[in-house]
C-alpha cells in the first residue's frame, strides 16, 4: 500500500497511506486532508485538486493528458512546472513516499 507525504504550504506534512489504484486525491480527501477540495469529484474538471509534484518524483509519473495541461491553466495558485492534478495521479505501490506539496490556495 503505498503511503504519500503532503507537504502544506505552511511547511507541516502530512502522512496519508492509500489504496493501490486510488488517485492522490481520493486518498487526501479520504483522510480528511485539508487543503485539497476535489470539487469535481475527480472528474478533471475543477483543478481544486491542485499539487506541487516533489522535483525527486516528477519523472516518475507518468506524462499528464492534454485535459490536465488545460485545467492547470486555471488554477488558484501559480501553476508551476510541477503542478498536477492530484485526481490524475493514479497510485500503485511504485509510488510508495510520493511527496505532494500543497498549493496556498485551491479557489
Ligand atoms: S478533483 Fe476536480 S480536477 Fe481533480
Amino acid at each position: 500500500m503505498p503511503a504519500i507525504t503532503f507537504i502544506h504550504s505552511n511547511g507541516q506534512s502530512e502522512r496519508v497511506e492509500a489504496s493501490e489504484g486510488e488517485s492522490a486525491m481520493l486518498a487526501a480527501t479520504r483522510s480528511g486532508l485539508d487543503g485539497i477540495l476535489a470539487e469535481c469529484g475527480g472528474n478533471a474538471m475543477c483543478a481544486t485538486c491542485h499539487v506541487y509534484v516533489d522535483e525527486a518524483w516528477l519523472e516518475r509519473l507518468p506524462a499528464m493528458e492534454d485535459g490536465e495541461d488545460a485545467l492547470l491553466d486555471g488554477t488558484a495558485a501559480e501553476r508551476r512546472a510541477n503542478s498536477r492534478l492530484s485526481c490524475q495521479i493514479k497510485l500503485s505501490g511504485e509510488f510508495d513516499g510520493l511527496v505532494l506539496r500543497l498549493p496556498e490556495r485551491q479557489v
